[in-house]
């Protein structure tokens, strides 16, 4: 039982056991327990962008106080870093430790750190501020964003596969920022909980469909070259993540029968195999055609107007976690997708891509933009080093 690298098909990545070898029951009675799952804090990339989604996230952003500058979010990211990879190795927290995870293991935990465009100028460091954020992104047609629940200096997101897990780590965290930093908003999501299905496979969304299927795969052609930025050089080998909160309208999307839900995404909701034929991971035949001459992938299908043949190559990787969060005044759920992509550009990825989903894709009409931020994502720390330390040091 691996954590497996971007979900089903993908080659596993090889992550640990905590506590060192499993005993001999252990492995009598089958897969290791999911609490003793460890994902390393340090390498190349930070953890909780390649790894395939946790059953449990806690997303946040952190304002930092007034006064706080560069010294003070050197100090911030060493402290974090630090307790992230003691989480992440299942150990005690150490500053506020408040047992709230005491008996489970690590869970699969990540922690991983974004910095937003303003956080630039609250520390003082402008001449740092990495070209891709210097503008916010568009306004895109539809959009209806809450600014308290966007943006932020500090992005965190926190995947394990234990809620108690996550939210401890949540906690820690913002207590040990505290009169550095402090939370601005936070929001916790789902996904399929592992061992949940037979075998692995990629989990579905609030609508039901199958997704996350075309997403690029670490080892295809190009792959870093469109997830990983490459400058400036404090940040190259990390990433730009845009977050958006996706509520779904799920009274007017169940009224649709099935073959319609299936046209307006453009792959079979039983299995996600496209329209044009074959399996889940048959690739999608833009171009074919129904027995009676019509596109089998509509034209405004969701998998037609995002692809990045649509869209100049524009590619992302989506790690996104549904979220389901009592109800609206209006009596319907507050439900949706809290939307994750990584990208090496956002221009090259998210902004071309929803400029063109918001005017000419069929699922819109289901979904609002309620909540959205861009932050760059430093690279992975080495063993005893933090994230940012290239930018802080
Ligand atoms: C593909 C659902 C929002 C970009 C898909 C697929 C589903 C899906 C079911 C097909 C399976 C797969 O390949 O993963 C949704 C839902 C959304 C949403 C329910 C909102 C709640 C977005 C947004 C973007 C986006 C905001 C980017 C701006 C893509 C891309 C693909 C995709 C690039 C792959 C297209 C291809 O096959 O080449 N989405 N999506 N999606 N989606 Fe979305």
């Amino acid at each position: 039982s691996r954590r497996t690298l971007l979900g089903s098909g993908a080659a596993g990545l090889a992550v640990g056991v905590a506590g060192g070898v499993l005993g001999s029951e252990a492995v009598a009675a089958g897969p290791e327990p999911l609490g003793r799952v460890t994902v390393p804090f340090h390498g190349a990339q930070q953890a909780g962008i390649l790894q395939g989604q946790q059953a449990r996230v806690q997303l946040a952003a952190f304002d930092l106080a007034a006064g706080t500058g560069r010294d003070g979010l050197r100090q911030l990211m060493k402290r974090w870093s630090g307790t992230a990879a003691r989480l992440a190795r299942g150990e005690s927290a150490g500053e506020h430790e408040n047992q709230i995870a005491l008996d489970a293991g690590p869970c699969a935990l990540t922690v991983t750190f974004g910095f937003g465009a303003s956080l630039f100028a609250e520390a003082g460091i402008t001449g740092q501020l990495p070209p891709a954020l210097a503008a916010p992104l568009p306004d895109f047609p539809g959009d209806a964003l809450d600014r308290a629940r966007s943006d932020g200096d500090l992005w965190v997101q926190i995947g394990a596969d234990d809620a108690l897990v996550a939210f401890h780590a949540l906690r820690v965290l913002q207590q040990q920022a505290a009169g550095l930093a402090a939370l601005r908003w936070q929001m916790a999501g789902f996904s399929r909980t592992p061992g949940a299905t037979d075998r692995p496979m990629t989990g579905r969304n609030l609508m039901g469909q199958v997704d996350g299927t075309n997403n690029p795969r670490p080892g295809q052609d190009g792959f870093a070259a469109k997830v990983f930025a490459d400058g400036p050089g404090w940040l190259a080998g990390g990433s730009y993540v845009v977050f958006r909160r996706i509520r779904m309208l799920l009274d007017n999307w169940e009224n649709l029968p099935t073959d319609r839900q299936e046209r307006v995404i453009g792959r079979r909701k039983s299995d996600g195999a496209p329209l044009s034929g074959g399996g889940e991971t048959t690739p999608a035949d833009l171009a074919g055609q129904n027995a009676d001459g019509t596109l089998a992938i509509p034209a405004d299908a969701h998998i037609r107007v995002a692809a990045p043949a649509s869209n100049g190559g524009a590619t992302m990787l989506r790690r996104g976690f549904s979220y389901q969060d009592g109800l609206l005044p209006d009596g319907s759920l507050d439900a949706g997708l809290l939307f994750i992509a990584f990208q090496a550009d956002p221009a090259r990825g998210f902004v071309p891509v929803q400029r063109k989903l918001a005017r000419a894709d069929s699922l819109s009409r289901f979904l609002r933009h309620e909540a959205s931020g861009l932050y760059a994502v430093p690279p992975g720390a080495p063993e005893g080093g933090y994230v940012g330390q290239a930018l802080l040091e």
